[in-house]
């Protein structure tokens, strides 16, 4: 059996990385994975030091699309894999989650008829004006097995009117977590080499489109973020090279630079977040995988957003949706509190099952 899978983002090295090795260790001989990089992400420290870090295989292509407007990079790589699939075909296309990456691989496969496996597939955020809300809507229309880590991803893929080929199978990034942390605990000096001291400092990430395209919605953060930071309790905020050079071109780099207790630094590779996440006080996030990441290490989080497609997050009172309003976000942050445990994410074994699900379908 062949698989072809497409990766193009950050989240998607980690995801791919619990696959891949899953798909190496099981037991039906004869599974070949063949990995393609679009190259949507390809910074030095977006890309390649997940492979290196993780163990991902090495892809067979690199499609180099690297950055553009939302039609430019999609139709690039559409264009891309369909070559790859003519030449290559495979049993079965493997996307994960919600990047452009995702679409452009489940489009050209469908067009093909090589059957579409989503891993991350029903989440929903209820706002069309999200790239990602299009790209999992979309994907998960053209898919055969569609394999939530929810359930209730579930029961918005059944209001869509989809239920074949429809399992629960847990988070994969919930397997990330359990098989990274030891690595990180035995190699990541992050907290020594920024002088954190355990659950003494806070954790930030903001690269959301929707809170970097908008001005009132990113100085709201950044005020929040500033506000937040004490000597006592610093705040650490990695960039993402989209939100650097927001601040940069808007002139908004000194609302970060009055308080010294906020400290910018660059795009940290898996193992060293895994221990921050683990270490921070409190997070605070617009990032989807993040918001879970805080559950998994037992850290409160408040989400830099509207909506959230982590639902059970908020339920159980691990999450709180601040928005972009500085007051919100502070009163959140300040009501911050660990919740109760969430029966949803599976038992570290997610990859296996997406394995065991590829396998039995296999044509
Ligand atoms: C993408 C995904 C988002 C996911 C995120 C993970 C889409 C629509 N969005 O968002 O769902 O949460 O990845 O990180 O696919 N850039 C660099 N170097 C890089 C990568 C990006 O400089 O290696 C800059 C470029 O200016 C680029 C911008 O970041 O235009 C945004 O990158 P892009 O891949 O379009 O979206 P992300 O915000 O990374």
């Amino acid at each position: 059996m062949k698989i072809v899978t497409v990766v193009g983002a950050r989240p998607q090295f980690v995801k791919a990385a619990t696959v891949s090795a899953a798909l190496l260790r099981h037991p039906g001989a004869g599974i070949e994975e063949v990995l393609v990089h679009t190259g949507q992400h390809y910074d030095e420290n977006m890309s390649q030091v997940f492979f290196d870090q993780l163990k991902v295989p090495r892809p067979k292509y690199n499609l180099a699309v690297g950055s553009g407007s939302h039609g430019a990079m999609t139709g690039k790589m559409l264009a891309a894999v369909e070559q790859i699939l003519v030449d290559e075909k495979p049993d079965w296309l493997l996307v994960y989650g919600d990047t452009n990456s995702t679409l452009a691989g489940a489009l050209a496969a469908a067009k093909l008829h090589v059957p579409v496996c989503h891993v991350e597939a029903g989440l929903r955020s209820f706002e069309k004006r999200m790239p990602e809300e299009v790209n999992r809507i979309l994907t998960d229309h053209v898919s055969e097995l569609l394999l939530c880590p929810t359930h209730a991803a579930i029961t918005n893929l059944q209001r869509e009117g989809l239920t074949k080929g429809v399992h629960h199978v847990g988070d994969v990034m919930y397997d990330a977590a359990l098989i990274f942390a030891k690595l990180a605990a035995q190699s990541s000096d992050v907290l020594s080499r920024y002088a954190l001291t355990p659950k003494s400092f806070l954790l930030a990430t903001v690269h959301r489109a929707e809170n970097t395209d908008d001005p009132t919605r990113l100085e709201g953060i950044l005020k929040a973020l500033s506000n937040l930071a004490t000597p006592s309790c610093p705040l650490l905020l990695p960039l993402h090279p989209r939100t650097s050079a927001t601040l940069k071109s808007r002139g908004l780099e000194p609302l970060l630079a009055r308080n010294p207790a906020l400290k910018t630094i660059a795009p940290v590779p898996f193992l060293d977040m895994i221990v921050l996440e683990q270490q921070a006080k409190l997070i605070l996030t617009d990032s989807g995988g993040v918001q879970k990441e805080a559950y998994f290490h037992g850290v409160p989080c408040v989400t830099l957003r509207d909506e959230t497609e982590w639902v059970e997050t908020v339920d159980a009172g691990w999450n709180q949706l601040a928005g972009a309003d500085h007051q919100r976000i502070e009163a959140a942050a300040a009501a911050a509190e660990p919740g109760r445990v969430i029966d949803e994410y599976g038992d570290g074994n997610a990859a296996d099952k997406v394995v065991d699900l590829l396998t039995a379908r296999a044509p």
